[in-house]
This record gives C-alpha cells, sequence and structure tokens, in this order.
C-alpha cells in the first residue's frame, strides 16, 4: 500500500514537470512591426501570446543599461494588453515572455538604430526550406517616411553578398548555412547588425516517430 502511494505522487510528480515542460512552448512573444530592428522613436508594441489560459504573463527584458526589466513597472506602458514603447538605443537587448510561476517563452533580440538604415529580418528564427526576405529600409530624419527602394548592398558575416537595385535580398529556401550576421548598407549609411537562426525542419509527432 505504501508503495502505491509513493508511485502514485511520483507519476504525479512527472505529470507536473511534463504539463510545465508543455507550457513553456505555449507562449511566444509577438512584436509589431514584426521585425528585430527600429528606427529611433519608432513604437513598438510587444505582447505575450498564450495559448493555455494561464494568467500573470509579463513582457521582460534584459538591457545593457537596466539588466532584467519588466513592463510596465520598469518600462514601457501598456497598451491593451501590449508593451508599448517609443524606441531609443538604450531599448536594445534581449525581450521575452515570463508567467508568474517562472515559465519563459522565445527570446527575441531587439536593436534600436539612431541612423537612417536598418535592416528589416525575420525577428523569430526561421525554419530550414523557408523564403526569406531581408529589407534595407530608409528613414527620411525630417518627414519620417521610410522607402526601400533603393540600391543596397548586403553583407553576411562581414562580406559582401549581394547587391540589389530593389533594397530586397531573398533567399528562396533557407538552409542551416544561412545562419549568421546580416547587415545593409546604401549611400544613405549602414544598419546594425542581425543574428539570423535557422532551425532544422519543425519536428512534430509524425517525424518523430516515422
Ligand atoms: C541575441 O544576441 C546575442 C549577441 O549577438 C546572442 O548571443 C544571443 O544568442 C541572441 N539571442 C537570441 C534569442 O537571439
Ligand atoms: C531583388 O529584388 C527583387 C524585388 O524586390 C526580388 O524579386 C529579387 O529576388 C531580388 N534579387 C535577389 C537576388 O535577391
Ligand atoms: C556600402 O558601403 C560600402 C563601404 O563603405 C560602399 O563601398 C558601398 O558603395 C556602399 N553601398 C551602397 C549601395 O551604397
Amino acid at each position: 500500500m505504501e508503495q502505491h502511494t509513493s508511485l502514485y505522487m511520483l507519476l504525479c510528480l512527472l505529470n507536473t514537470v511534463i504539463y510545465s515542460g508543455h507550457a513553456q512552448i505555449d507562449a511566444s512573444l509577438s512584436i509589431s512591426p514584426d521585425r528585430s530592428q527600429f528606427f529611433e522613436y519608432e513604437s513598438v508594441s510587444l505582447s505575450c501570446e498564450v495559448q493555455r489560459s494561464s494568467t500573470g504573463w509579463r513582457v521582460m527584458r534584459n538591457t545593457l543599461k537596466g539588466g532584467t526589466e519588466e513592463c510596465p513597472t520598469d518600462w514601457g506602458f501598456l497598451k491593451g494588453s501590449s508593451c508599448t514603447i517609443s524606441a531609443v538605443p538604450s531599448d536594445s537587448g534581449v525581450y521575452w515572455c515570463e508567467s508568474g510561476s517562472g515559465e519563459h517563452s522565445n527570446a527575441v533580440n531587439i536593436t534600436v538604430h539612431d541612423g537612417a538604415v536598418i535592416l528589416e529580418s525575420p525577428a523569430i528564427p526561421v525554419t530550414e526550406g523557408y523564403f526569406v526576405t531581408l529589407r534595407c529600409i530608409y528613414e527620411d530624419k525630417k518627414t519620417k517616411k521610410t522607402s526601400s527602394n533603393f540600391r543596397a548592398d548586403f553583407q553576411n558575416d562581414g562580406s559582401l553578398i549581394m547587391t540589389n537595385t530593389t533594397g530586397e535580398m531573398t533567399i528562396p529556401a533557407v538552409s542551416k548555412s544561412d545562419e549568421g550576421l546580416y547587415k545593409c548598407n546604401s549611400t544613405e549609411g549602414e544598419s546594425p547588425e542581425t543574428w539570423m537562426t535557422v532551425t532544422g525542419e519543425q519536428y512534430s509527432a509524425h517525424t518523430f516517430f516515422r
């Protein structure tokens, strides 16, 4: 009888471990606009998308200036359920969602640039085989109008890899070898660098048991 009780307790414990393991991938950080580089004073909204009903998810960040901080206590203001900032360079850092019980979502690196050119690239890891567009964006500091239809050079890990007159670089089927640091430049300036992560084909129960 004693043994049955402890086995039951062990199963309960395992169940809890597995269940909370699931919860970690049930939340994701969403960013609007959906990219990882921003111009200074751009309005950026971050929110937690939670699959399972769960309370107490907050957007967290770690920056060089402030260390680990929570929204809206330490930074940003709430607009609906989104944390909003008027971005400045010191907002650059890593952002994620965290629940009251310490579960984490994916994390995203954000760079705020006070120059005239940024690179638009996927904010979250891209899956092998997918179509990816990198875009060089220019902002006119006076009018705040943005454009990307201009001649731009793209660099990967410090080497020039292509030039396009439309400000875009497309990768029809991204592969692991495309992972790395990217930046772009035009006559107006150079963007910061962003790391693009490429993950293997997403495994599901199907591929797992095949
Ligand atoms: C964020 O950037 C740093 C430095 O480039 C890198 O070490 C880290 O892995 C990145 N984190 C994510 C979640 O992309
Ligand atoms: C150059 O830009 C055009 C349109 O934006 C795009 O269709 C084309 O794929 C780009 N070229 C390369 C090599 O990425
Ligand atoms: C990008 O920068 C390099 C090095 O400064 C420069 O030679 C090149 O002309 C620039 N590209 C464009 C499209 O302006």
